[in-house]
């Protein structure tokens, strides 16, 4: 019998974990991965799961996940590992009819647990299964070096970091044209902020955790991790910018902004599009 890992969504799953520890996100344990399971996918992955364990508390209550399937990093698991080792550093979880249990179907084969993160992951997959009709899959944290030194510099506002971000690289707004989500500091892992970054993926697919890290969403593994690298590239842009000079000498203008939307096809809300003085 082939492998679990053969499977095109395990694949995915596991490049993407590679492809963020190669861009130096994922520091020890740092960050974490889920995915929803679309039912054709967990048919194929069933032959390979083991008996179920036990039920176990979320730790919020996703009751619009009722049911559902995701692969998930584990907690404490090492994104540099999981290439090495999947069925040690990653696990399949299928979540109970209330949204509020969750059991290993799959996976953490030396023990332990899913993500901390994992009540933030599941209030964002959500949020996001709603909003999106259902196309997105993809909850993905990464501790991304230029955009946490940023939350050290610029007012924690969404209409700043969206506004600088944008003017950094000019397919900014046309990968990100809703904006950016910025959370103040908060203690991660529990359901606080959990339920502030859900709140935030109502209107966005990012969200910033001020001196922490990122949140991403998408529909697939292509898109949710070229969502992280296109915002943190704009981030290491203004971080080179601000460390040369901090005043621009010329940047893309509001009208700028308009003409470029109009040109591509996509709405920017003008709360994004202030004056300067
Ligand atoms: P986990 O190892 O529990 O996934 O935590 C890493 C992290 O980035 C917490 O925010
Ligand atoms: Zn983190």
């Amino acid at each position: 019998m082939a492998a679990i890992t053969d499977l095109k969504f395990v694949q995915g799953f596991i490049r993407m974990c590679n492809d963020g520890w190669n861009q130096g996100w994922h520091e020890r344990n740092g960050g974490n991965l889920s995915y929803r399971i679309k039912p054709e996918e967990i048919e194929s992955a069933r032959p390979y799961f083991h008996e179920p364990g036990e039920w176990r508390e979320i730790g919020t209550s996703v009751p619009g996940l009722a049911g559902e399937y995701f692969m998930v990093t584990g907690s404490g698991k090492y994104m540099r590992n999981v290439i090495l080792d999947a069925e040690d550093c990653t696990a399949v979880i299928e979540l109970d009819e209330a949204g509020e249990h969750y059991r290993i179907l799959w996976g953490l084969s030396g023990g332990g647990r899913p993500t901390s993160e994992l009540p933030s992951h599941l209030m964002n997959h959500e949020v996001k299964k709603e909003v999106s009709g259902g196309t997105h899959r993809v909850i993905y944290h990464a501790h991304t070096t230029n955009v946490i030194a940023l939350t050290f510099i610029l007012p924690l506002t969404d209409e700043v970091f969206t506004r600088e971000l944008w003017e950094m690289a000019t397919e900014c707004p046309v990968v990100f044209p809703d904006g950016i989500g910025v959370v103040g500091w908060m203690v991660p892992g529990g359901r606080d902020i959990a339920v502030a970054t859900s709140e935030l993926m109502k209107k966005y697919d990012v969200a910033i955790w001020a001196h922490h890290g990122m949140f991403c969403s998408g529909e697939d593994f292509d898109l949710t991790f070229g969502l992280m690298h296109t915002v943190e590239k704009s981030a290491e842009i203004l971080i080179k910018m601000m460390s040369v000079q901090p005043q621009k000498r010329q940047t893309i203008t509001p009208q700028n902004f308009r003409d470029l939307a109009r040109d591509f096809k996509v709405t920017l809300p003008e709360r994004f599009l202030y004056e300067k003085e």
